[in-house]
């Protein structure tokens, strides 16, 4: 069995991986493991771009209130001040490492506008290429410093005298690795993958939330899964098409060419994203229509948007056509792991940052291009916390697991398909919610049967035990919240309650008793 060890290890290469990486590089010996190559990410992926109040008429106060109010006020506001108050020099610290953010002729950037901002307030790159050229300046800049293994599927956690020492990995080969480190931070995205209709990149399927939760990890807001309004309709993989289309004058129409976004909310086809998608459900699903991007407004779409263009002629769709067909489709999660401002997680000596934590900054529904601003704010929150703190002296690992609260092994019959499961998640756990729908993919799902070795099993069924333990975590977590509340809408529970405001579910395998 290989065996590495190493000051930090990092699970995850996207925006918030390869910034702590490179944070911590100086000073720590550090490890970057990535479940496919380095660039097969969601960071990757991101069109829109990084939300930051840089225009002098803008300020980290109102980019505050428009987080809030996208969030329906479930989040928490001291990591929402945290992310927004950093806004400007998170892209003070890209431009210097090498991200050439689009900018007018006098130098400045170029600000674009999305869903639930009122203000401009989104700098880009490479119009659409937003995540690609963030993620290969990052690559560029800690490649010569920190190790980077690529194709290595985190398993399972390490855990000695309830410290996290690092975790097992598994390759395509099926040859087990282990990691050792004194600290290890989770950056390997959220779980949106989980759904058939879904913008992520492949593999998405909240494998490190899984893994933190077996080791006894809190867990919360699963729930709230965000729906983009916009990714290509009718095509699997679904290509996103930018809210940025939109922010320049796209319009969201019907087949008869009605502008059916006028009257729902003062924002129009820029309010924030859950508003959006439901009334995209109501106009495919309760009035039979479809739904079609116009862009015909738009004049030199296609070098604004490469990417999008890109996409579209892929599917064999001719954007001089001036309409693109949409439907909404899973895209960010906004549940995770519970952490602290610093990224810390209930288990010492393990850290979780970007996607896949749940610091509390994006409510019930983020408000867009808050994603890679969060990946790179608590990034360096989370290198500053390892740098300042005492480092401890590493013992070699025993291996001893510990104790669950059912030791069974897995039965493999009682393990769906990865497409099942998402087709499942599609039909029961989308948009619009009920207890019925809900109660029968809970059951279904059902997988209260831990493996004491999940390490011991291939790699095809460990990555099926995830994908269906974190669908069982959302539904479950969909049936427990009884309102309805920004991205999460229960057609039995349909308005908003205030005894919800600040409630949270918790999920932690230590006392989840359904
Ligand atoms: C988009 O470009 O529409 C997506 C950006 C985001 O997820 O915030």
């Amino acid at each position: 069995m290989k065996h590495y060890e190493a000051d930090v290890l990092i699970i995850g290469g996207g925006i918030a991986g390869l910034m702590a990486a490179e944070y911590l590089s100086s000073h720590k010996n550090v490890i970057v493991i990535t479940k496919f190559s380095a660039e097969q990410s969601n960071s990757f992926l991101a069109q829109g771009g990084i939300s930051a109040a840089i225009d002098k008429e803008d300020s980290w106060a109102e980019h505050f209130l428009d987080t809030l109010k996208a969030g329906h006020h479930h989040n928490d506001q001291e990591a929402v001040k945290q992310l927004v108050k950093e806004g400007e020099s998170v892209v003070r610290t890209l431009t210097e490492w090498g991200v050439n953010f689009d900018r007018h002729e006098n130098g400045s950037y170029m600000l674009g506008k999305e869903g639930g901002h009122n203000r401009n307030r989104i700098v880009h790159a490479g119009g659409d290429q937003t995540g690609k050229k963030v993620i290969d300046a990052l690559i560029r800049r800690v490649r010569n410093n920190v190790k980077i293994v690529s194709h290595q599927y985190a398993v399972d956690l390490i855990i000695q005298d309830h410290k996290c020492m690092g975790v097992y990995c598994k390759d395509n080969e099926n040859q087990t690795t282990i990691y050792q480190a004194k600290n290890t931070i989770l950056a390997g995205g959220g779980y949106a993958g989980i759904y058939e209709t879904t913008s992520n990149a492949f593999g998405s399927d909240g494998s490190v939330l899984c893994m933190a939760y077996r080791a006894g990890v809190e867990l919360s807001d699963l729930e709230f899964v965000q729906f983009h309004p916009t990714l290509l309709s009718g095509r699997v993989p679904a290509g996103l098409i930018t809210e940025a289309v939109r922010g320049q004058g796209g319009i969201l129409v019907n087949s008869s060419g009605v502008p059916f976004m006028r009257d729902v909310h003062p924002l129009k086809d820029l309010a924030p994203r859950d508003i959006v998608s439901k009334r995209l459900f109501q106009e495919i699903h309760v009035h039979g229509e479809k739904v079609f991007l116009d862009i015909s407004s738009i004049i030199d779409f296609k070098s604004k948007f490469p990417g999008v263009t890109k996409i579209c002629e892929t599917a064999g769709i001719e954007v001089n056509n001036g309409l693109i067909p949409v439907s909404p489709g899973a895209h960010f999660t906004m549940g995770g792991i519970v952490t602290d401002q610093t990224g810390k997680t209930s288990l010492r000596g393990l850290y979780a940052i970007g996607e896949c934590a749940n610091t509390g900054v994006h409510g019930a529904n983020r408000l867009a291009s808050n994603s890679l601003l969060e990946g790179a704010v608590f990034a360096k929150a989370a290198a500053n916390s390892i740098l300042s703190s005492e480092t401890t002296d590493m013992k070699p690992p025993t291996f001893k697991r510990r104790k669950t609260l059912e030791q069974k092994s897995i039965q493999h019959g009682d393990l769906l398909h990865e497409n099942e499961i998402q087709l499942l998640m599609d039909k029961y756990a989308g948009i619009v919610r009920s207890k019925s729908e809900l109660m029968s993919a809970a059951k279904t799902l059902d997988l209260r049967s831990w493996t004491p070795a999940l390490i011991k099993e291939p790699l095809p069924v460990i990555k099926r035990v995830n994908m269906q333990t974190i669908a069982w975590l959302t539904v479950t977590s969909c049936l427990k919240r009884e309102e309805s509340r920004g991205s999460h809408y229960r057609k039995d529970f349909p308005s908003q309650k205030k005894e919800w405001d600040s409630k949270k579910i918790i999920r932690s395998l230590w006392h989840d008793e359904s």
